[in-house]
């Protein structure tokens, strides 16, 4: 991907296409400043219904400044999905744009590349859907024993562009893969390749639901890192989920069970024993707001993420993980081997004296499995408590606290993670925990901003001399989940 600054105004409420929303002018700059592209890039925030809307919304540019302004102040960052117009002429020249962060260019380019592709295979034009990666800011390996997850979507998303076929068949085309795959609806019809078998999966599993699938020609691509503990997995799911739902069933079926057959599709077509909460994240998103959700009544709140003067900041070890075959199974198990011993249907209601008193009918390896979880469901709350009082350096000192749990007594950290975690504490960053099923992948750090720039700095060098590489950096967005991005012109409708 390209990477380069971008300079901006932000734009808003365009995601759920309901509003023209903005436009900005786009140049790619490398780090001294210089432009990397000629010419400046139209990038226009319309209403997804609209095919004028794009251009209308350029004369509203003007009316708009003083509302990105204001929304800026409420921190809401620049969102991700837009239409970007190569072949603009309009002179806008003279207006003030706002300097933005640094970032790999998000959506736009994606979203052109897609439509280029799917065209030039097809023949034809599709409707566009996206769904997010996810963060979590606390609750690990608690989904699968009914307890709290606290996890947001993020800025960092799978999109395709999809068109029904009138065949039996899926003819699908990975970009980033660069793979094609074609496979029937039947369930003898699994494809090979792995990340064909997420989309097969969710086919499948629509179908034993009652859904309606048809064949349909697809095209996708993504920005989640693969492997960084951020559900790229999830994301793809929830974006096939999410079109299969709006192409062939009237978005009849609810968003609750969108993320169920994602989930389903982990455990019988991808072979993990996943819990719900990548899914959930990825399908229920909003921007701004992460979600504690009960993963027993899957109840669930929006909680506003919003702390003036912190950050959320993602380092990835690079180390990667799969959780295929992997011990994140095993470690399942064990949750459920503790709580049938002590008659329960999950940890949730496990209490440590519970486990005290079977201690010596259980594994050590088991009993601290389960120590972890009840201890972590119990830092969830805490967490949420502190969030609603402001006290940030609770939050931080929980998510050191679920690091050192997730590292001696779950065992999915690794030495790396270890060692970026020492690397925060050090720095003096309020919080800092590896994120996700483990085995690899990132830590998740909330950083005080007068500290960010140097903690990324120190944890890049110091990584770099021990492991020979530095870190990726993540700046994470808390966006919207899955949605539609574009809805093609006609075809759809008749076809339904
Ligand atoms: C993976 C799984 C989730 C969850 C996390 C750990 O991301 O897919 O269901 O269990 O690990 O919290």
């Amino acid at each position: 991907p390209v990477r380069g600054r971008y300079v901006c105004i932000e734009a808003l409420d365009a995601i759920d296409g309901s509003d023209i929303a903005a436009i900005a002018e786009m140049y790619l700059l490398d780090n001294n400043g210089e432009r990397l592209s000629r010419e400046p890039w139209t990038v226009m925030y319309a209403d997804s219904e609209d095919t004028e809307g794009a251009n209308r919304s350029a004369d509203k540019i003007f009316d708009l400044q003083e509302s990105t302004y204001w929304q800026t102040a409420q921190g809401v960052e620049f969102p991700h999905t837009v239409v970007i117009d190569l072949g603009s002429s309009r002179d806008l020249s003279g207006f003030q744009y706002l300097p933005r962060m640094d970032a790999e260019v998000p959506g736009a380019i994606r979203n052109y590349k897609i439509h280029e592709a799917f065209i030039k295979r097809f023949n034809e034009q599709g409707s566009v859907y996206a769904s997010a990666g996810r963060i979590n800011l606390i609750g690990e390996h608690t989904d699968y024993n009914g307890g709290f997850v606290f996890p947001g979507a993020i800025d960092k998303v799978i999109m395709a562009e999809i068109a029904p076929n009138d065949t039996d068949k899926v003819r699908v085309y990975s970009i980033d893969i660069d793979d094609y795959a074609e496979f029937g609806l039947n369930e003898a019809d699994a494809p090979e390749a792995s990340w064909a078998r997420y989309i097969f999966g969710v086919c499948r599993e629509v179908h034993k639901r009652g859904g309606i699938v048809k064949g349909f020609d697809a095209v996708f691509a993504g920005n989640v890192p693969l492997g960084a503990g951020l559900s790229s997995s999830a994301a793809l799911e929830s974006c096939f989920a999410f079109a299969l739902n709006d192409l062939f069933n009237d978005n009849n079926i609810d968003k609750f069970e969108l993320a169920r057959i994602g989930q389903s599709t982990e455990h019988n077509y991808c072979g993990v024993n996943c819990g719900i909460m990548d899914q959930f994240a990825s399908v229920m998103g909003q921007a701004g707001k992460l979600m504690r959700l009960d993963c027993r009544s899957m109840e669930f709140e929006y909680f506003p993420f919003q702390i003036d003067g912190y950050k959320l900041v993602l380092l990835d070890s690079k180390v990667k993980h799969a959780l295929v075959d992997s011990p994140y199974n095993k470690r399942r198990a064990s949750c459920e081997r503790v709580a049938k011993r002590l008659g329960l249907e999950t940890l949730r209601d496990a209490t440590m004296p519970m486990l005290k008193s079977i201690r010596t009918d259980i594994t050590a390896e088991d009993y601290f499995r389960a120590k972890f979880v009840i201890e972590e469901k119990e830092r969830v709350l805490a967490v949420c408590d502190a969030l609603n009082a402001g006290d940030y350096e609770t939050v931080g000192r929980k998510m050191y606290e679920t690091h050192r749990g997730l590292s001696d007594d779950y065992e999915v950290s690794c030495e790396e993670l270890d060692f970026l975690n020492d690397i925060a504490r050090e720095c003096g960053v309020t919080g800092s925990r590896i994120m996700g099923g483990g085995f690899g992948g990132c830590t998740i750090n909330l950083v005080r901003k007068d500290l960010r720039d140097k903690f990324i700095e120190t944890a890049k060098s110091k990584f770099n001399e021990k492991y020979g590489h530095e870190p990726k950096v993540y700046p994470v967005v808390i966006s919207d989940g899955a949605r539609i991005v574009e809805r093609a012109e006609k075809k759809e409708t008749d076809e339904k």
